[in-house]
């Protein structure tokens, strides 16, 4: 990793680190995760046949958990990856706080993910798999469903990561990435000047995740317009607020 990446990450995790008491309080968060639930079950087959009882999901960037908390009633299992030990703290503070935590079905660990076969991601994975009463002959683990929301626009090299997000899914297995796209200059606006340090990139681009998710090997690439979020932005070098909408994308792949 080089020093910019090193840096722009930390400047991340202390942004994170600093936000995760309030990150749920905010409606916008919750009304755009809702948004990407929604587009994940409109998607993703499983969701509509039935069969998603079966998926084990790992989502990159997790924070809190507002997606996987929606997602995991849905699911076999859900393993959260997350770079900011604050947020990663408040996923956990909540699962423990389910009426029966030792039948929960999903974790997060805090950990950058740059193999499948990390360390921290399988400890998680191994034991959600034990809790269901699986001997761990499956090994190593791998998964059904990538998904992510609002995170590919902090992470410096995409294609390394979905190389990595390549891996860790088993054959066939689904990718299914939300993030705010970037439209153009006004995009920028979805953040407010205070908290644009660490972010790569104002939004991500159709063509250039075509690009990256083809180039890493996945099959069946498509990205599309999922939904939009309106919300309340800065006006750039006047006082007040103005109100913008942000279209988001999904990105899908199959491996
Ligand atoms: C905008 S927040 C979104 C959190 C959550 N997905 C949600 O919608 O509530 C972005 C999250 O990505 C995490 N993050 C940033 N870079 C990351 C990386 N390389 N790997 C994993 N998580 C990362 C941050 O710590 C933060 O929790």
């Amino acid at each position: 990793m080089s020093d910019l990446t090193e840096s722009s990450q930390q400047v991340n995790n202390q942004r994170f680190n600093a936000e995760a008491a309030q990150w749920d309080a905010n409606k916008k968060h919750a009304e755009g995760v809702t948004k990407a639930f929604d587009a994940i079950q409109r998607y993703i087959p499983a969701f509509a046949d039935g069969t998603s009882k079966a998926l084990d999901v790992l989502e990159i960037g997790c924070g809190t958990g507002l997606l996987s908390f929606l997602l995991a009633p849905h699911v076999r299992s859900l393993v959260g990856v997350d770079t900011a030990d604050a947020m990663v703290d408040a996923f956990n503070a909540k699962t423990a706080a389910l009426p029966d935590p030792c039948a929960a079905n999903l974790a997060a660990v805090n950990v950058q993910v740059h193999s499948a076969d990390d360390v921290h991601l399988q400890g998680a994975a191994a034991a959600l798999a034990l809790d269901r009463g699986e001997s761990g002959e499956d090994l190593p683990y791998r998964f059904d469903l990538v998904v992510s929301h609002l995170t590919l626009h902090h992470i410096p090299e995409l294609g390394d990561l979905l190389r990595t997000l390549r891996d860790c899914l088993r054959p066939g297995g689904l990718l299914a990435l939300t993030d705010y796209e970037d439209f153009g200059e006004d995009a920028v606006a979805f953040h407010p000047a205070s908290k644009r340090a660490g972010v790569e990139r104002h939004g991500i681009r159709k063509r250039e995740m075509e690009d990256v998710i083809d180039g890493v090997g996945f099959n069946e690439v498509r990205v599309e317009r999922a939904f939009s979020l309106r919300k309340e932005v800065e006006t750039e070098g006047r006082e007040g607020t103005r109100e913008m909408d942000f279209p988001f994308l999904i990105c899908l792949a199959k491996k």
